[in-house]
């Protein structure tokens, strides 16, 4: 008999997962050290990011099928990603996961990977204020 892979965007579910990205940008929207390089209107920052998880666990390429492959390193370069800012992203994204109730292995395994991605998009010391300026 052949198992069905577990595929974390079912488990979690779309509007759970919709519901976690607004108020991830939500906070991100009051947190002063991310606030200064996202865009006063996070509405399309928060669409595109909603694709880009849906496709990041499992579901469909939703995500690539608009805007073509990630390429997540070079599409943060022109903003200073330093560890302070990846530390905080990835608190605002662990309190949008409280806020949904999203708990257990799926929830371990879903931020372990998160923290992998946003270290990889580390791309400026902190308190590197001139570079990219
Ligand atoms: C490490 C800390 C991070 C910071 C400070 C950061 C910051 C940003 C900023 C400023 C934008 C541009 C927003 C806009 O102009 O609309 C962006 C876009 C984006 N970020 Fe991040 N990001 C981080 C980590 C991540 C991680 C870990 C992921 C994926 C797991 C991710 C996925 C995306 C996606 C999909 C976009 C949209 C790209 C596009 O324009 O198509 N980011 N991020």
């Amino acid at each position: 008999m052949t198992q069905r892979p577990i595929i974390p965007f079912e488990e979690i579910g779309e509007e759970t997962l919709g519901q976690m990205m607004k108020i991830f940008y939500s906070k991100v929207a009051t947190n002063p050290i991310l606030k200064p390089i996202f865009p006063d209107d996070l509405t399309e920052t928060t669409r595109k990011q909603t694709q880009f998880q849906i496709q990041y666990l499992g579901g469909p390429n939703v995500y690539s099928e608009e805007h073509g492959h990630p390429m997540l390193k070079a599409r943060h370069m022109p903003f200073k990603i330093t560890p302070e800012r990846a530390q905080a992203w990835l608190e605002c994204m662990s309190e949008a996961m409280d806020e949904v109730g999203l708990e257990g292995k799926i929830r371990e395994v879903y931020y372990k990977r998160l923290v992998l991605t946003a270290h990889h998009m580390i791309n400026a010391p902190d308190n590197d204020e001139e570079v990219f300026e």
